[in-house]
C-alpha cells in the first residue's frame, strides 16, 4: 500500500513539474503580420533576430503574465483606437520602430526605421 501512495505522489510530482517546464518559447519561424484590410505590405517577423535585443518577452508581449501563449497584439490592438488601446498601426510603430529609432540614435545595431524596410513587398 506504501508503494502505491508513493508512486502516486511521484507520478504527480512528475506531472507538475513537467507543467511548470512547458512554459510556451518563442516560435523559431518567421510570423508574417498583416492586420484585416492592410494597405501596406506584410511585415515578417523574426523572434530569432530579436532574442539577443529582447530577452525580456514583455518588452513587446507586455500584458502577458508568462503562461500559456502570449494573445496576438491584434487581439486588444484593433484597426480603431479604443480607448487608451491604440490601433495596430502605432501600438505596433511605437514598439517596433520606437526601438530601432532609439538604438539607431545610440549609434547600436538595429533595425529597419524607413517603411519599405518592414513593409517589404
Ligand atoms: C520584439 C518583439 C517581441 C519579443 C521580444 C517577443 N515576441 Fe513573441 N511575438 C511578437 C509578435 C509581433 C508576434 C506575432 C503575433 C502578433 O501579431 O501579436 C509574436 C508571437 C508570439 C507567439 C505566437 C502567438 C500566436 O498566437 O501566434 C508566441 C508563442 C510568442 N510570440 C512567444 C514569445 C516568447 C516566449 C518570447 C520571449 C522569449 C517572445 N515571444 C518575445 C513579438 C515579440
Ligand atoms: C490583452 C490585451 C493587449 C495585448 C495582447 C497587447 N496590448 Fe498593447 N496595450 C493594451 C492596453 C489596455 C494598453 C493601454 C495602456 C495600458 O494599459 O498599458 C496598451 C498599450 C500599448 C502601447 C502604448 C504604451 C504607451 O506607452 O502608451 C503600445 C506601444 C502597445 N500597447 C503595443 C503592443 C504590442 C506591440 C503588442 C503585441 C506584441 C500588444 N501591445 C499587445 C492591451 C494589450
Ligand atoms: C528592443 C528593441 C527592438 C524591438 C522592440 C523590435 N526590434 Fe526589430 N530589430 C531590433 C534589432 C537590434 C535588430 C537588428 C538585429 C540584427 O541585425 O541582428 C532588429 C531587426 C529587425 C528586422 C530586420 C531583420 C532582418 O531580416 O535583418 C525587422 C524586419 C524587424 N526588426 C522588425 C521588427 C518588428 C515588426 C517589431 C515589432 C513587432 C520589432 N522589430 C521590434 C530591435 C528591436
Ligand atoms: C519597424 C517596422 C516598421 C516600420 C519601419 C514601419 N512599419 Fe508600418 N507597421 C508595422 C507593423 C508590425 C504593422 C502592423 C501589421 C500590419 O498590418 O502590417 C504596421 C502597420 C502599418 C499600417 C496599417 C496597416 C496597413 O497596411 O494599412 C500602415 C498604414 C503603416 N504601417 C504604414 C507605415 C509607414 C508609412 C511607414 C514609414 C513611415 C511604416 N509603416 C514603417 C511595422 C513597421
Amino acid at each position: 500500500m506504501k508503494k502505491i501512495i508513493g508512486l502516486t505522489a511521484m507520478v504527480a510530482f512528475l506531472a507538475v513539474a513537467m507543467l511548470a517546464f512547458a512554459a510556451p518559447k518563442a516560435p523559431t519561424e518567421d510570423i508574417t503580420i498583416h492586420m484585416e484590410g492592410a494597405k501596406k505590405p506584410a511585415v515578417v517577423f523574426s523572434h530569432a533576430k530579436h532574442a539577443s535585443v529582447a530577452s525580456d518577452c514583455k518588452t513587446c508581449h507586455h500584458k502577458w503574465s508568462g503562461e500559456g501563449e502570449p494573445h496576438k497584439c491584434e487581439s486588444c490592438h484593433k484597426a480603431k483606437k479604443e480607448g487608451k488601446k491604440l490601433d495596430l498601426k502605432n501600438a505596433s510603430h511605437k514598439t517596433c520602430r520606437g526601438c530601432h529609432r532609439s538604438l539607431k540614435k545610440a549609434g547600436k545595431k538595429h533595425g529597419p526605421t524607413p517603411c519599405k524596410g518592414c513593409h517589404k513587398k
